[in-house]
């Protein structure tokens, strides 16, 4: 069975059967013949984690719940094969299955998952039982998602997909704050400051600053909570971006929580417009950076992780 490519002894040149059946499988749509006749294989691309460079390996390809799977048996041997350390490093790889080519991001499937994952492989293809059997390390499971933008478009909305339609909506909250701001700032400077220059702008800003908050508070604890141990444990590559995310959570609050006191003593008349309308900008700012880094750096793989809660619009 095609589980057996990873760990051909040292009796033949290994490197060159694999570029054989690479070769094989490119010419001919993924069909490999021989002792592959009738399997299914996938070739998987990954970034070396020591050397940075491509490494393609055939590998068996299986799904269960028509999730595409691969399995770092390694045919049992001690250690885990090298490309599953390149995905420890570095999820993103590139899928070679059929004749079709896309670029996907692999998770490594956590406990029970993997243990639930490992029982249906092994109903299907026993060989892999054998090969826990003569290891004592656990064989991990490993499963692979698209990365497909165009999948949104088709209707398929993940987590990511709703990370991004969440900063959105902030985006627009806090746009519409600063603009409830500015106005108050040209009023301020119009009016005597003995009179109050706009009681219901100010009330009505309050209000909108203390919902956006409360939302943005909410939205970073569900990161840092939920949605970052999730992503930490399935890709330990993400490690040093999901430190450096929840960083910039902790200097979005610091700010938020200056905010939150401007607008609290803030009196008619009395009360510093600029200073607030400047810690907003500054808030905006981060944010934006924050949210960018966030989009670009785990929308791929929180929309691996499951579709978008459908009980939230
Ligand atoms: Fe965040
Ligand atoms: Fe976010």
């Amino acid at each position: 069975m095609s589980e057996h490519i990873e760990n051909a002894t040292t009796d033949f040149d290994f490197h060159a059967f694999q570029r054989q059946i690479i070769a094989e499988f490119r010419n001919n749509e993924g069909r490999v013949g021989g002792m592959f006749e009738g399997a299914t294989l996938v070739l998987l691309t990954t970034i070396g984690a020591r050397t940075g460079r491509q490494h393609t390996c055939p590998l068996a390809y299986l799904e269960v719940d028509e999730q595409a799977i691969v399995v770092a048996s390694a045919n049992g041997a001690p250690t885990h094969p090298a490309w599953y350390h390149n995905i420890r490093a570095n999820p993103m790889v590139t899928v070679e299955l059929g004749a079709e080519t896309f670029p996907a991001i692999a998770a490594i499937a956590p406990t029970p998952e993997r243990d639930r994952l490992f029982e249906r492989i092994v109903d299907m293809e026993p060989g892999f039982g054998d090969y826990q059997a003569e290891t004592t390390r656990v064989i991990p499971v490993v499963t692979l998602h698209r990365v497909n933008p165009a999948e949104g478009a088709a209707g398929i909305r993940g987590l990511g997909d709703f990370l991004v339609e969440s900063h959105d909506w902030l985006r627009g909250e806090l746009a519409e704050l600063q603009q409830q701001v500015a106005e108050l700032v040209t009023a301020d400077a119009h009016e005597p400051a003995a009179l109050p220059p706009c009681p219901s702008l100010t009330h009505g800003i309050r209000a909108h600053c203390s919902e956006f908050c409360s939302a943005l508070w909410h939205h970073h604890t569900g990161e840092t909570t939920g949605a970052f141990p999730l992503l930490a444990e399935r890709f330990p590559g993400l490690d040093r971006v999901l430190r450096q995310l929840a960083d910039e959570h902790r200097i979005v609050a610091r700010i938020q929580g200056d905010i939150a006191q401007l607008v609290e003593n803030y009196r008619p008349g009395t009360g510093d417009p600029a200073t607030l309308a400047a810690h907003l900008h500054s808030l905006a700012q981060e944010l934006e950076n924050h949210f960018a880094y966030e989009e670009q750096s785990i929308v791929a793989a929180l929309n691996a992780l499951g579709p978008a809660p459908t009980d939230i619009p």
